[in-house]
């Protein structure tokens, strides 16, 4: 009882005291505040509503007159801690400039991008990602970045997918947390933290049609159930950022949005940070049609709750400065209003430190950050656990130690800049460890590397084919290397044919056709429908894109030194034609039958996915059994203990991510099919045994009833734990009243 009684505690801390504590209103810092906005101009005040891109070629006027709060698109120490010394030492109220980057999977050393390292489901690696990319980003005098990217989405069409966790908002809030934590650290005044920005707010993944930018219209329980609870993990671990969105939300724009950034942000969940605009998403909505002029579009993203215009380039223009200042004489806001917001953006530059050390002490951050060795250690790390093994038939890996030549082929073998991926911050392909790279560097001295390119990524040209097919003819067996190019994932990144680009296809079968063992490795930014691949190549890494240790880690997993153990975070169709699909799903009145026709399906393929949510081999087998459920009846608000056996029944060490969904049986709303609650990582050696227990709390059993009340209903629960959504072990367990 004791334990229980402590574990409850500290989930009570957790998400009660410390973001409050991280975030709260610091009583001396918010006198400083008040002191300071007594004396603001009207100007002055709208300043600091303000960010500018460096791209409007900013003069160092504007900041001396401290018309501006903000900056992005400015990166060194040198020129950052310039612009600061006009703002500190040359303005009249000397209020230090917030400098913002996209600081997303890294700054100088590039991590894997989010949707491979949330495939690791290691968040204390992924917060320390973060923690390394905040060091490299202060060292250069960036203090916030716009990340993490917490958008859900079911849509592999949408570009952004590869900048987010995936489809299942239990997993993205746990990485949203992880990432805020490594950005902000233990404390924003730490010389190594950023300010972290939970985007986009909110639900601009839900576009239709995975068109970028598109529209989104959903029901407030799937607002709520999905959207919302990466944002709310973020505020719960102390973010001091919200980034407004692009997308227009069941009618009225994100950044319009008065009930999500005010009702539900700012008032419920009591967010204390101030909220930023996308780049010139408050001028857009003229486009959206809920403006008629810049006017009206600053009147209408300001009264809604977006404090801080991003402010677009020299063609779009601003909103804020232009009109704010009118409208609050206008009466049209009041000057209280303009107070507030400027009172929570001073109130992030107090806790980032910036009045009291405003410039980047670059000696000093250098001598406490992590060295090169260790941060390029880390992004290995974090690179081999990001790698999914989708298939391997006939144990054709981990390479075997008599291979004697080897084809390396394809427009990704030796490319050291798409492995970077979409927002890469500081690319730098000289530091990328190419697959080719790390091929030679492993195997080149017991095995002959035969590389040919083979064809390009995107074009037509099949003139290679030949040399390349020579190639898999002279070698016993062939790695072949293909994908996406960075551009095609990311934003405006959409597509609809979810193919291998190009004549990847085309050339990878013609090597098929050698009679050759084949691995394919993948690198790309979303699910791809490789359905002939799956059906006739003998094994598959999705690789994604790993970043600067792209080679190191793909070579690891190749010879064995790392057993892969990553799952996919994503559903693989099989078709377009399935989107959206996901693990998730609501049962419907009439579940697939094979032999009815008046069931859900389709006529000309089956509702599974080519790969499904959870999904990952190891070079081991592990087993599930032995399943134990503390009590099988209890009440609500009581905590149940379900345990499990774990047993590593094949001949290699490894790592298993166990994983437990739930799913209430019968209920005023229709639930999802099964719902992640919990994950556990688990090295095992073979033939060893370990018991997981998964505490189920009362606030996992939580949903919206039929009034959209967050509330525990009685009744049965199926508990499920598996290595995969579609292979789990199941039980029951009943909450009475
Ligand atoms: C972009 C993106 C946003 C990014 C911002 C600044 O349009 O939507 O994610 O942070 O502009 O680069």
């Amino acid at each position: 009882m004791g334990k229980v009684f402590t574990h409850l505690k500290l989930l009570l801390i957790y998400c009660f005291i410390i973001p409050y504590v991280s975030f709260s209103q610091d009583t001396n810092v918010e006198g400083k505040i008040n002191d300071i906005i007594s004396k603001m101009t009207i100007k002055e005040k709208v300043g600091q509503l303000s960010q500018f891109s460096a791209s409007l070629n900013p003069s160092l006027d504007i900041i001396k007159k401290g018309e501006v709060g903000s900056f992005l698109g400015i990166r060194g120490a040198y020129i950052i801690n310039q612009f600061q010394k006009a703002a500190v030492e040359q303005s009249r109220l000397s209020i230090p400039l917030i400098i913002g980057s996209d600081v997303i999977h890294g700054y100088k050393t590039t991590f894997p991008v989010p949707l491979a390292s949330a495939s690791s489901w290691d968040t204390s690696l992924i917060r320390e990602s973060a923690r390394i990319a905040a060091m490299e980003a202060s060292l250069d005098g960036i203090k916030w970045t716009f990340a993490p990217m917490v958008d859900i989405t079911h849509d592999p069409r949408w570009g952004r997918i590869v900048e987010g966790a995936g489809e299942d908002p239990f997993l993205g809030s746990a990485v949203s947390g992880a990432l805020v934590r490594g950005f902000q650290g233990d404390s924003l005044n730490d010389l190594l933290s950023l300010a972290a920005c939970s985007k986009h707010y909110v639900a601009y993944g839900a576009a239709e049609a995975g068109r970028e930018y598109n529209t989104t219209d959903l029901s407030e329980r799937s607002l709520r159930e999905i959207y919302l609870l990466p944002h709310k993990a973020a505020v719960d671990a102390g973010v001091a950022t919200i980034m407004s969105a692009f997308n227009s939300l069941n009618g009225i724009p994100a950044s319009a949005n008065y009930h999500t950034l005010t009702e539900i942000l700012k008032s419920e969940w009591g967010f204390k940070g101030f909220v930023v605009s996308d780049w010139n998403s408050i001028g857009e909505l003229i486009n959206h049609g809920i403006a008629v002029d810049k006017k009206e579009a600053a009147l209408k993203g300001f009264t809604a709750g977006v404090d801080m215009e991003m402010i677009g380039d020299s063609t779009s223009g601003d909103t804020y400065p232009s009109n704010l200042p009118l409208l609050v004489a206008e009466g049209k806001i009041p000057i209280s209003r303009i107070d507030e917001s400027v009172r929570r953006i001073l109130r992030v530059k107090f806790k980032l430190g910036l009045f009291d050390h405003p410039y980047t002490d670059t000696a000093k951050i250098k001598s406490i950050m992590l060295s090169r060795e260790d941060r390029d250690s880390t992004a290995l790390k974090l690179a081999e656990e990001s790698i999914v093994l989708l298939k391997n038939n006939s144990g054709v890996l981990p390479l075997s130690n008599n291979i004697k030549s080897i084809a390396v082929i394809g427009p990704l073998a030796d490319d050291n800049t798409d492995p970077l991926g979409p927002w890469a911050n500081t690319p730098q392909p000289e530091r990328v460890v190419t697959v080719l790279n790390g091929i030679n560097k492993k195997f080149s001295s017991t095995v002959k590397i035969n590389y040919v390119l083979g064809c390009s990524i995107s074009d037509d040209d099949t003139s290679h084919f030949g040399e390349a097919v020579n190639a898999a003819v002279n070698s016993e067996m062939v790695i072949f290397v293909a994908g996406e190019s960075s551009f095609m994932s990311g934003e405006a990144g959409s597509r609809t044919n979810l193919n291998l680009p190009g004549v990847q296809e085309d050339l990878l079968k013609r090597i098929y056709s050698a009679g050759k063992h084949v691995v394919l490795v993948l690198m790309n930014g979303r699910p791809l429908t490789i359905n002939w691949e799956k059906e006739n190549i003998d094994a598959i890494l999705e690789c994604w894109f790993l970043g600067d240790q792209s080679g190191n880690a793909v070579a690891n997993i190749l010879s064995g030194d790392y057993n892969p153990s990553g799952k996919l975070t994503i559903t693989f169709p099989r078709s377009v034609g399935q989107i959206p699909i996901y693990y998730n799903y609501l049962n419907t009145g009439r579940p697939p039958i094979e032999e009815d026709r008046f069931t859900s399906k389709y006529l000309d393929m089956p509702n599974t996915p080519l790969f499904p949510f959870g999904f990952g081999l190891s070079y081991t087998t592990f087993k599930f059994d032995n399943m134990d459920i503390q009590k099988q009846k209890l009440g609500k608000k009581k905590i149940n203990i379900v345990s499990i056996d774990v047993t590593n029944s094949g001949n290699m060490p490894g790592t298993e991510i166990a994983q437990l969904y739930l799913h209430k049986i019968s209920s005023g709303v229709s639930r999802p099919v099964k719902e992640l609650k919990g994950f556990q990582r688990i090295f095992l050696n073979p033939g060893e045994t370990k018991k997981i227990n998964f505490s189920i709390t009362p606030g996992m059993l939580e949903s919206y009833n039929t009034e959209m009340i967050k509330t525990i209903e009685p009744g049965k629960y199926d508990v499920m734990i598996g290595g995969s959504s579609d292979e789990v072990v199941s039980g029951s367990f009943e909450i009475v009243n």
